[in-house]
């Protein structure tokens, strides 16, 4: 197994069982409901190991969980990038920067998004900016990586189901193995 896969491994094992804001699963639940979801939809090793760690800065910061009640944005996404740049390239690290725009995006885009999110993710939505303008969206909609950005976060969303139950976070070693060491210092 690579040393960065044991590492993140580790790091679920230390820090996973933290709640997910006010959601009602674990960080772990929440990581491994995502990686699955992208794992059943067909997506590729680097997309997989981005649903899993998309919330790792979560596990990186010491604000509490309830961080957003006090107003606090804890920019785990810009954590989780800094974190994952030195290990990965960038078709994992890009989605994962981009996964607090791409609810931006698509609560702009698609009218019924909005709807669909839970309580706590509309209140941090409003802590992360809002609403896109029409010029974000153009920006947005350029990227690269936009789509996977878009993909991710639909599976994020839906993580969030207590009673849906996955494979141990061993299941998704293979999909860190295979793109992990491809960060700028790795
Ligand atoms: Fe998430």
């Amino acid at each position: 197994m690579h040393p960065t896969t044991l590492r993140i491994i580790e790091l679920f094992h230390r820090s996973g069982n933290s709640q997910y804001g006010h959601e009602a699963v674990t960080q772990l639940q929440h990581a491994l409901q995502a990686a699955w979801m992208g794992e059943r939809d067909g997506a590729d090793a680097a997309l997989i190991t981005a649903a899993l760690l998309h919330d790792i800065g979560h596990l990186l910061h010491d604000l509490p969980d309830d961080a957003p009640d006090q107003g606090i944005d804890d920019r785990h996404e810009v954590l989780g990038e800094q974190w994952l740049t030195r290990h990965f390239g960038p078709e994992v690290v890009d989605p994962v920067r981009m996964h607090v725009d791409a609810k931006r995006y698509l609560c702009t885009a698609e009218a019924d998004y909005l709807a669909k999110l839970s309580p706590p993710s509309v209140q941090s939505l409003h802590l992360q900016g809002g609403l896109m303008n029409a010029a974000e969206v153009e920006v947005f909609r350029a990227h690269p990586h936009f789509e996977r950005a878009v993909r991710l976060r639909r599976w994020d969303d839906e993580a969030k189901d207590p009673a849906l139950e996955t494979p141990p976070i061993g299941h998704f070693a293979r999909y860190i193995d295979e793109v992990a060491g491809q960060g700028v210092t790795a």
